[in-house]
């Protein structure tokens, strides 16, 4: 893989997973940077934190049945 490239990956029911340092564009266009080795973007819109995964998707909703990746 070339180095010029991230690593994005998807998990089941939680966060986008981003390695490297990288600036997350919101949607109002104002910048949120993050020098971690990876930056766990939440995914489930629960997070306190957004755009980052505050692991609030770990929590169950009552009522709320997992869903399966289905490709
Ligand atoms: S993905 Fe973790 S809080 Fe949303």
């Amino acid at each position: 893989m070339p180095e010029d490239r991230r690593r994005v990956i998807v998990t089941e029911d939680g966060p986008i997973l981003v390695y490297g340092p990288v600036d997350v564009e919101m949607p109002d266009g104002t910048r949120v940077p993050s020098d971690r080795a990876v930056t766990a973007l939440c995914a489930c819109g629960r997070s306190g934190r957004r755009p980052f995964c505050d692991t609030s998707h770990r929590r169950r909703v009552r009522g709320e049945e997992r869903k399966e990746y289905d490709p």
